[in-house]
């Protein structure tokens, strides 16, 4: 299919499989892929290499001053460059994604990143993973999804990646991070996770990525 530029965002909880639906869509499209949670991720590593409390806003906001923040893609997805260093693996920690949970709630944070996203948005054809995309990153997104699955799917899915990786965290830990971001990330007063009224809505509990992304694709192609 000939697509001149296309936006396409997939907001929705932790775990849901986001990032491996963006992938399938970017790679079936031959688009680019914006993790927009590395952002904050590398956003919250740099405020938590500071020291900074990540509930003070003033304080978070100190901690980001001068900070430059890059992505490049690669093969194996997206690089995330902080101050020229490549964070890619850093900021993948339970600590990391925690303080990215915190500092999302911090206007300034949402504003400079927001700023970035669309920036990257209006130059690239992009498919934008994040938990606001089609609400308040990307209002204007030519396709809107929504990805979920019930929380103990989630954390399976984050149990069984972790463990693949040598981290061995149980299981019922893992249940409860996703369940605490979870809240955090709907209840928050700015910019909460929460689908926008125009997405297409994918329950992905008991689907495998090949038939999330052939869903997906289905609706983009208008079959
Ligand atoms: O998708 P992720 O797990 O890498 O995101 C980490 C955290 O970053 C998530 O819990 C909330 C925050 N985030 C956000 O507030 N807005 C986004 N668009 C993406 C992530």
């Amino acid at each position: 299919m000939a697509i001149s530029h296309v936006n396409i965002a997939i907001d929705g909880p932790a775990g849901a499989g986001k990032s491996t639906a963006a992938r399938g869509l970017a790679d079936a499209l031959n688009i680019h892929i914006l993790d927009s949670g590395a952002l904050f991720r590398a956003f919250a590593l740099r405020a938590l290499r500071r020291g900074a409390d990540l509930t003070d806003a003033d304080a978070v906001e100190k901690a980001l001053d001068g900070a430059t923040l890059d992505i490049k893609a690669e093969a194996d997805g997206q690089r995330t460059i902080l101050d020229g260093e490549d964070v890619s693996q850093a900021i993948r920690t339970p600590e990391v994604a925690a303080g990215a949970s915190a500092i999302g709630a911090i206007p300034y944070v949402r504003n400079v990143l927001t700023q970035q996203v669309r920036k990257i948005a209006a130059q690239l054809s992009v498919v934008v993973d994040g938990r606001d995309i089609g609400t308040a990153m990307l209002p204007q997104a030519d396709f809107k999804f929504f990805l979920t699955a019930t929380p103990e799917e989630r954390a399976r899915r984050r149990y069984e990646e972790q463990r693949a990786k040598g981290n061995e965290q149980p299981y019922e830990e893992v249940l409860q991070g996703i369940k605490k971001r979870d809240h955090f990330d709907a209840n928050r007063s700015i910019a909460p996770l929460k689908q926008a009224q125009d997405a297409f809505v994918i329950d992905s509990t008991e689907m495998d990525a090949e038939s999330v992304i052939a869903t997906m694709l289905s609706i983009i192609e208008g079959k």
